[in-house]
């Protein structure tokens, strides 16, 4: 890993090294927000070779330091004098290593606990006595190191937050960096301010230097971009428009056919508001839908897709007929994208799939690929779109899979796939259990439990209900029935009709019918407010008919930070209700459901 991939204008920096799991782009992040340049560096990056280093924070991470395995503190760390915040892991390693002492715990503690605050003072200066925390670990430290203090300590930990002042050296056992935490944004603003740091990091500031940058990076060539209508394309896209002017940037809009209601005249729109005028759009639907005509395989379907946008890149890029001497090839990669760690990795998949291209290969080799945005969170990234003038519906939208709505068309060869009668029996018991009716759907959707995929089939309850009764059944049915992976409630209408599978692919019409109920949901998050609560709400069609024409549809609202994990969102019921009747009425909708199971045991999306 570089050591900083295109290291800004001088920013004063606090490193995080980073010892596993998602703890690390959480502080980075945190750090931003407070306005001071944070970048992720792997345990052991030479510290003593950075220029602008004003403070060091140690994540958290998964091992114990009593593991051989396990990373060791990094030797630049304790000599270079800078203040040091260790987090969990990051903590016992401090403690260890300065002689202190780690017992290894023989459970995991998680959840929130009272920190009561020993000392008014340094990290935890303007704080309360007490103080709600977050705790997740297994060992704990059980004697100070020399000269050290203890600054906090809760029931269970006596020295839950411990430091000594002259060293600037600080460990707390629990996470500020997590919103569970609720002052823990103000324990990093403090440590911040103990590491006499510049918070110049603002994206006001970065689009200036940004532009600067890429003006200095191009010089005189052009810049062409495939821009899909998502945040990180097109925010990228206007900034090189805002650095070099219209006439050197080309953007190409590729409609594939499984795009949003109206895409195309949204994304002109958005870019025009922002006073750009330069995306070329091609319209490839038709040969979208020929090449997956007929198909039902889910896997299939993203295979074709994919070899399909490769191909038609391809021919765009031929014909467009682009001197790499003259041109650079722009994208919109984000910060954890190029961080090899966590959920990146998952990114990182899907990237490589759409980058697999030669042409790109090539020009990725010899340095002619432009990516503005490498060193920002998709938070900031926003920040920088609105900079631009782009409007806030573009810059507030939810992330779209590549192969948009198609992997939310459900595709069916018109058998039936009934889970056995053993297991509907057992859904109905356990429905009634909760004062509902239940039954399982003849179809299946995709699942993950652990590192295994599950391919089962979703249940549906019905009846008068809660989120929090319906959560619990959910997680009942789940847990008991191997033969179920995902749970909805059924919004409308008042029963579940009687339903058949039957026949249906990819075509136009059932795209239409997807797009506008998709529609009436993107409308009415705005409508209501909802939007920026949910990370992704895709909606999905069911080739399941009452009369052989209809099917239904499932609402999927989603919380998530890192796509790894999700929660189902809670949107009021009566909006979900209301919501379900404008679907209702667009006709053609045997019933809507809402999915009611969390990642795991369902993944986001239903394939
Ligand atoms: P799952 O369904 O795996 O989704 O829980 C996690 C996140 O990944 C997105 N997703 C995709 N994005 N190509 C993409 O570019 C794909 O094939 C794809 N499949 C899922 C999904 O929307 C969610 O944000």
């Amino acid at each position: 890993m570089p050591l900083s991939p295109s290291s800004p204008a001088a920013h004063d920096t606090i490193i995080v090294l980073d010892y596993g799991g998602q703890y690390a782009h959480l502080i980075a992040n945190r750090l931003r927000r407070l306005r001071v340049f944070s970048e992720i560096l792997p345990p052991d990056a030479p510290l003593r070779e950075m220029t602008n280093l004003k403070g060091v924070i140690l994540s958290g991470g998964p091992n114990s330091v009593y593991d051989p395995a396990s990373p060791a503190l990094n030797p630049d760390l304790l000599e270079s004098g800078l203040p040091v915040l260790g987090l969990c892991y990051g903590h016992q390693l401090l403690a260890q290593a300065l002689q202190g002492r780690v017992t290894p715990g023989t459970t995991r503690e998680y959840g929130s606990a009272r920190l009561k605050i020993l000392r008014h003072e340094g990290v935890f200066k303007g704080l309360a006595d007490t103080e709600e925390v977050w705790m997740s670990h297994g060992d704990t430290v059980s004697e100070l190191p020399r000269g050290f203090t203890v600054l906090g300590a809760t029931d269970d930990c006596p020295i839950a937050a411990m430091g000594h002042s002259g060293r600037r050296i600080y460990g707390f056992q629990f996470h500020p960096e997590v919103t569970h935490t609720e002052h823990g944004l103000d324990m990093l603003d403090n440590f911040i301010d103990l590491c006499d740091c510049r918070r110049d990091w603002t994206m006001e500031n970065f689009v200036g230097e940004a532009i600067r940058e890429i003006q200095n990076r191009v010089r005189d060539r052009n810049v062409f971009f495939f821009v899909s209508g998502g945040v990180d394309s097109t925010v990228a896209f206007a900034l090189c428009n805002r650095a070099l002017g219209e006439e050197r940037v080309t953007g190409l809009y590729v409609n594939n056919g499984f795009m949003r209601k109206d895409e195309t005249p949204f994304v002109q729109a958005a870019l025009h508001a922002a006073g750009f005028h330069n995306l070329r759009v091609v319209d490839a639907s038709d040969r979208f839908l020929a090449a997956v005509a007929g198909v039902t395989d889910p896997q299939e379907k993203r295979r074709i897709i994919g070899g399909a946008f490769i191909e038609v890149r391809d021919t765009a890029l031929g014909d467009l007929d682009l001197d790499p001497e003259h041109w650079m090839l722009g994208q919109g990669t984000l910060y954890p994208d190029i961080i090899e760690s966590g959920g990146a990795q998952h990114a990182a998949v899907i990237k490589t799939h759409h980058n697999r291209v030669d042409i790109i290969h090539e020009l990725l080799a010899r340095g002619l690929v432009l990516e503005p945005l490498a060193q920002l969170y998709k938070d900031e990234v926003r920040q920088v779109g609105r900079e631009l003038g782009l409007p806030e519906a573009l810059v507030e939208r939810h992330p779209f899979p590549g192969p948009g709505l198609s992997v939310r068309c459900l595709c069916s060869n018109g058998e039936a796939d009934p889970a056995p009668d053993s297991a509907l029996r057992r859904v109905e018991d356990l429905a009634e259990a909760f004062g509902l009716r239940g039954t399982a759907l003849p179809v299946r959707s995709v699942g993950v439990q652990g590192d295994f995929r599950t391919y089962a089939h979703p249940a549906v309850l019905s009846g008068e209900a809660n989120w929090r009764v319906l959560e619990s059944a959910s997680t009942a049915l789940t847990n008991a029935i191997p033969e179920v992976n995902r749970v909805t409630f059924l919004l409308r209408p008042a029963a579940l009709p009687p339903l058949r599978p039957k026949a249906a692919t990819l075509t136009r019409d059932r795209l239409d019918r997807l797009r506008d109920a998709d529609d009436v949901v993107m409308q009415a998050l705005e409508e209501f407010g909802l939007m920026d609560d949910i990370f992704q709400m895709p909606t999905v069609l069911i080739p399941l008919t009452s009369d052989g024409e209809d099917e239904i549809v499932v609402l999927r609202p989603l919380s998530s930070r890192d796509v790894m994990t999700a929660r189902f969102a809670e949107i009021p019921l009566e909006i979900a209700q209301e919501i379900a009747d404008r679907i209702m009425a667009l006709g053609g909708v045997a019933a809507v459901l809402y999915d009611v199971t969390h990642k795991p045991p369902a993944t986001m999306e239903w394939e």
